[in-house]
C-alpha cells in the first residue's frame, strides 16, 4: 500500500530497503522506520512534536492514564470492521505509537490478520515507534503528502492530529472508514483550573471539515482519572498545547501538587467513504 514520495510508484520492502518501480530507494533505520518526507513538505526546519514532547508523551502514556481512551477507539474500529478478514489501517499523527499499537495488539487477539502504518512528521516520535512497537511500519512522512496507494486503506485513525480531508478521502478505500478523536469539553477541565484564572469550557467538532465524508457518528468517552505522581502531572502538561501558553504562575502551582484528579474526556467521530 506504500508508494513513492517522488514519482508515487509502488514501492516493494526488499531486505532493508524500500523500492519504488521507478527505482528510488530509501534505507530502513537501525530501528526498522524509514523517512519519506521530502524536503520541499517540511513546514518548519524541525516538523512536528520535539524529543522532549514526544518523551513527555510516551512516559505519560505508558502510565496507563489514557487507556480508556484507546479501549473507546479499539472498540470503536471493533464495531466497524465488515469481515474478519486483513484489514488496513493508517494512524495519521500517530505520534509515538501507544495507541497504534494498542490497536494492533487488540486485532492480534480476536485473530484479524492487519497491516498497519503509522505516519507522523516528527522524526523523534517515528524512531520512538520504531524503538519500542515491532511488526508494524512507521513512516516519517506528512499528513498533507501521504506515501501511500489511491483506495487502499480499510480504516484512518486521526487522534488529536491535523486534519486534513483530501488526502484521507484519496486513500481510503469506498466504504472504508476515518475514526477521528477529538478532546471533549470537559477534557482536563481541573488541570485548567489550576493554571489559568479564568477557564473557558470549548472542543472542536470536525463534522463540518469532513462533509467530504458521510458522517456516522459521535461517541463521547469519559471517565475521572487521580494522577498519582507529580512526574506524570508534568508530562501530562507538557505533552500538551497549554506548554506554550500558560502563566508561569499557574505552572508553578500545577508542579507543586503530589496528586492530580483529572476528567478524561473525547469525542471519537466515525466516518464513511461512500
Ligand atoms: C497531539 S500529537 C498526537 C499524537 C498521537 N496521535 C497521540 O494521540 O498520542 C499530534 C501529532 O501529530 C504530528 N503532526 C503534526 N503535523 C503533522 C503533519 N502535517 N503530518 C503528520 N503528522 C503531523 C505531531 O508530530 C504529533 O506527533
Amino acid at each position: 500500500m506504500m508508494i513513492c514520495p517522488v514519482c508515487k510508484g509502488k514501492m516493494k520492502k526488499i531486505e532493508k530497503k524500500y523500492i519504488c518501480e521507478g527505482n528510488h530507494s530509501y534505507d530502513l533505520s537501525k530501528y526498522g522506520h524509514v523517512n519519506l518526507l521530502l524536503s520541499n513538505q517540511k513546514n518548519s526546519k524541525i516538523p512536528g512534536d520535539s524529543k522532549e514532547m514526544v518523551l513527555s508523551r510516551k512516559n505519560y502514556l505508558e502510565k496507563g492514564y489514557y487507556k480508556g481512551i484507546s479501549d473507546a477507539v479499539n472498540r470503536a474500529v471493533e464495531k466497524n470492521l465488515t469481515e474478519k478478514k486483513d484489514v488496513r489501517i493508517l494512524d495519521i499523527g500517530c505520534g509515538e505509537g501507544y495507541y497504534t499499537n494498542r490497536l494492533k495488539m487488540m486485532l492480534e487477539n480476536l485473530g484479524i490478520k492487519n497491516e498497519i502504518v503509522g505516519i507522523d512528521i516528527s522524526k523523534e516520535a517515528i524512531i520512538s515507534a520504531a524503538k519500542s512497537y515491532k511488526d508494524m511500519e512507521w513512516v516519517v512522512a506528512s499528513a498533507s503528502a501521504l506515501p501511500i496507494e489511491d483506495e487502499s486503506l480499510d480504516f484512518i485513525i486521526c487522534m488529536f492530529a491535523k486534519i486534513i480531508p483530501e488526502e484521507k478521502i484519496r486513500t481510503l478505500k469506498k466504504g472504508g472508514k476515518l475514526i477521528v478523536v477529538s478532546t471533549g469539553e470537559n477534557h482536563l477541565l481541573q488541570l485548567k483550573e489550576v493554571v489559568y484564572e479564568v477557564v473557558r469550557k470549548e472542543f472542536y467538532s470536525p463534522v463540518e471539515d469532513l462533509n467530504i465524508f458521510e458522517h456516522i457518528e459521535t461517541l463521547n468517552e469519559k471517565y475521572l482519572v487521580k494522577i498519582l505522581e507529580k512526574e506524570s502531572i508534568e508530562n501530562l502538561f507538557n505533552m500538551t498545547p497549554y506548554r506554550w501558553r500558560s502563566p508561569q504562575k499557574g505552572v508553578e502551582k500545577l508542579f507543586s501538587l503530589n496528586d492530580l484528579e483529572i476528567t478524561v474526556e473525547v469525542n471519537i467521530d466515525i466516518f464513511e467513504k461512500k
